[in-house]
């Protein structure tokens, strides 16, 4: 079957998934798979920059394979694979890193923020979006569906691109990138971000984004005590139970992203009528993160006692994507004269 569309994305295996990783992308992969032609992939080569033992990397990445497929990835529609598995990601890295500009690294959002945090500030984390940029551009990906805080990479990828076919690619113009009007079309195609605007950014408990690097996590697979606990944890005001509840709380963003839409409606409506406290809410939240990710709790248990399969699910995944890289990274290397 040919697609019109390619979609191109990846998951860095950093620590376990949580439900901003959830709603912020695994639901937009899984929906795709059904409407798109879709490679996945966990970035373990990005994960470098921060996980830094061999055998946790290692487990790492095979708990984001397996988790992908618990929630419902099917290997039969989307092509899943580990980034490390495919070397012409590190390959365009290289060759596309020779035409990027310093001072396009130099003003990244995300490492600006990461180091801020106290990540060390290597020559790893700083060329990141050189590696992912490669990532998307090795197959000519359409749409990159992604958490807000990516879309400046992809905005980088876009740039390099075209930087990259003005200088290698003759008759190439910039206004035609496709060559529909006559022009030479590029050797690297200009992708677009995809980003689901209402779950854009999923707080985590301290009301910050819920990221793996901010300890704030809500995991979808820690034991159910864990998840009770990191519910329950969740940082709330001094609001009585008779008041109004403040909407700006991250409790009520997370009921909004969990609950479905009739639920949500009646939650609401007592939320800024006042009645109910803050714990009655989290039990509702307790209940309805097990009522989502109760089916693929269970098939992340079966497949952890069939791991031959999950091997061969990635490499066949990562043969299907290095047949589609090939064709492009033999351009590039043609091209600058390699
Ligand atoms: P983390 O911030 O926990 O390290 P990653 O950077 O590995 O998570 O993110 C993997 C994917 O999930 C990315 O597309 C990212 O934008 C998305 N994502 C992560 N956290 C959130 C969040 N809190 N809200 C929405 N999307 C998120
Ligand atoms: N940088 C992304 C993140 O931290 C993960 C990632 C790596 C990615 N390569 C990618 C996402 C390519 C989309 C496309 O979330």
């Amino acid at each position: 079957m040919s697609w019109a569309v390619r979609i191109v994305s990846g998951v860095q295996s950093s620590g376990k998934l949580h439900v901003g990783n959830f709603y912020g992308a695994i639901r937009q992969f899984l929906r795709y798979q059904d409407e798109a032609e879709s490679l996945y992939f966990i970035a373990n080569l990005h994960s470098l920059t921060s996980v830094r033992q061999g055998e946790l990397q290692r487990d790492l990445t095979r708990e984001a394979a397996i988790a992908f497929l618990s929630l419902g990835l099917d290997p039969l529609k989307a092509t899943l694979f580990r980034q490390s598995d495919v070397p012409e990601h590190t390959e365009l890295y290289w060759l596309l890193g020779t035409v990027v500009p310093v001072s396009h690294l130099e003003r990244a959002h995300s490492y600006k923020d990461k180091t801020s945090k106290g990540l060390t500030a290597d020559f790893g984390l700083f060329s990141y979006p050189v590696l992912m940029a490669s990532d998307i551009l090795l197959y000519r990906a359409d749409l990159v569906p992604v958490g807000k805080d990516q879309v400046q990479h992809v905005e980088f990828a876009r740039d390099w691109a075209t930087k990259f076919n003005v200088m290698y690619v003759p008759g190439y113009e910039p206004a035609d990138p496709e060559g529909i009007n006559g022009h030479t079309p590029g050797i690297l195609k200009l992708p677009a971000a995809k980003i689901l605007e209402s779950t854009a950014v999923i707080p985590g408990v301290d009301g910050q984004k819920m990221s793996k690097s901010y300890g704030n996590t809500i995991d979808l697979f820690a034991d159910e005590e864990e998840v009770k606990k990191r519910v329950m944890s969740i940082k709330t005001d001094s609001t009585s139970v008779s008041e109004p509840k403040p909407l700006d709380s991250p409790l009520y963003s997370l009921l909004k992203t969990l609950l479905s839409e009739s639920q949500f409606a009646e939650m609401d409506s007592s939320w800024r009528a006042g009645g109910k406290g803050y714990g009655d809410y989290k039990k509702m939240l307790v209940e309805a993160f097990f009522s989502n990710f109760a089916p693929a709790r269970s098939r992340r248990l079966e497949l952890l006692k069939n791991l031959t399969y999950v091997d061969s699910v990635l490499k066949k995944g990562a043969e299907q994507a290095r047949e589609m890289a090939t064709p492009v990274i033999t351009k590039v290397r043609h091209a600058m004269g390699l």
